[in-house]
This record gives structure tokens, C-alpha cells and sequence, in this order.
């Protein structure tokens, strides 16, 4: 089965952002396989440390490097992404030269109470990791309101017009695996 690398801009215990994650998760059963990285083992990025890697960011390089693709699901901080996602994606690009996210599949979804998704937030991510060289899949695009009870104590999802956009995302995602993995081989 395909390994998604996932990546939760949150360290709150009751995410929304992490609860939409086990969502797509349980949609994606049978079809792709989901690991979590916990961002908040990160240290802050120093670049004095990357002659000697930390390793739980190595450990972040070799998820990165394992992965058949990425999936950020991101909350919106001030109109961008969280500090602990940037950080990630920071420590990931380097060393110079051996920038993880190069030809990956990524994928990019985000959450919020409010009616705009995390858009602003996704909108900065995506043109980060473009500027990252990650193979970006570019639609659907997912501006998810997390609305209380929408995805349930089972993290199934109650709105079935949601649930089965959300599993076209889902379809949609592994096909992208295989799409980037053909341009990284041409
Ligand atoms: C927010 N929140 C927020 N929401 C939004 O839609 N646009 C925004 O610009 C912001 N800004 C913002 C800044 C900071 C510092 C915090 C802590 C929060 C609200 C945010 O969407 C909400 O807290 C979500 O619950 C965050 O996602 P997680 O942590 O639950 O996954």
C-alpha cells in the first residue's frame, strides 16, 4: 500500500486540523497507508545545528524520504501557516543541496472554525512548497469549515456531500503518487 507521509501544523491535543487528518485517514482505508510525524519533537530551526543534524530532524528527513507522498493538513495562524509547520518544512529543505521535498508528492488541505478554510494559510503553503520543488497536486482544492459534529467520535463524517468530495480528494491523492513518481523517473 502507499505510505502518505502526514504532517499536522498543530500540537493541540484537540486539533480540528488533526481530527480532519484521522477523517481522511479512515476514508483512505484499504487504500493508502497514514504515518504521523509529531512536529512538536522539532527543535527550533538553528542553522548552526545542520552540520550536526538533530535527529529528530534527520528522523523527519528519512519519513520524508520513505514516503510515497505528503499530506499537510494546516490550521491558519494570522492569515499563514503555524510556526511548527514552517519549522518542519525548514529543517526538512536542508541540508543546502539536499532539499527533502524535491519531486515529492504533496498534497495540501486545511481546516478552520471559520467559513474560509484555512485558505489564506494554504494559499502561503503552496507557493512554499512550489518554491521547494515538491510535485504539488494542484485540485481539488479542500478549505474545510470544521463544524462541531461533522466528523463524528468515529472520524467518520457526517455531511455525505462532504464525505464523498472528501473521498474524491482521496482518490484523487493516490493517483498523484504515481503521477509524480512518472515525472521524477522522465
Ligand atoms: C488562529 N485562528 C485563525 N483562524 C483563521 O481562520 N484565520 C486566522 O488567521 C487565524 N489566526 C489564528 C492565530 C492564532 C495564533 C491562533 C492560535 C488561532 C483560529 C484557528 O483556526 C483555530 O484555533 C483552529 O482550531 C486551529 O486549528 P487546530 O489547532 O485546532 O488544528
Amino acid at each position: 500500500m502507499k505510505k502518505i507521509l502526514v504532517l499536522v501544523g498543530s500540537n493541540r491535543k484537540e486539533s480540528i486540523n488533526r481530527k480532519f487528518a484521522e477523517a481522511l485517514e479512515k476514508l483512505a482505508d484499504g487504500r493508502l497507508e497514514f504515518e504521523y510525524f509529531d512536529l512538536a519533537a522539532l527543535p527550533m530551526y538553528n542553522d548552526d545545528d545542520v552540520a550536526e543534524y538533530p535527529a529528530s530532524a534527520q528522523k523527519l528527513k528519512d519519513s520524508v524520504a520513505a514516503a510515497d507522498g505528503i499530506l499537510i493538513v494546516t490550521p491558519e495562524h494570522n492569515r499563514s501557516i503555524p510556526a511548527i509547520l514552517k519549522n518542519a518544512i525548514d529543517w526538512a529543505s536542508r541540508p543546502w543541496g539536499q532539499n527533502s521535498w524535491t519531486g515529492k508528492a504533496t498534497a495540501v488541505v486545511g481546516s478552520s472554525p471559520g467559513a474560509m478554510g484555512a485558505i489564506a494559510a494554504q494559499i502561503h503553503l503552496r507557493s512554499i512548497m512550489v518554491s521547494l520543488g515538491a510535485t504539488l497536486m494542484t485540485s481539488p482544492e479542500v478549505y474545510l469549515q470544521m463544524k462541531p459534529g461533522l466528523v463524528d467520535e468515529n472520524n467518520d463524517i457526517a455531511n455525505e456531500d462532504t464525505r464523498a468530495f472528501l473521498s474524491g480528494f482521496v482518490d484523487r491523492l493516490s493517483a498523484w503518487v504515481g503521477v509524480a513518481q512518472e515525472r521524477a523517473a522522465a
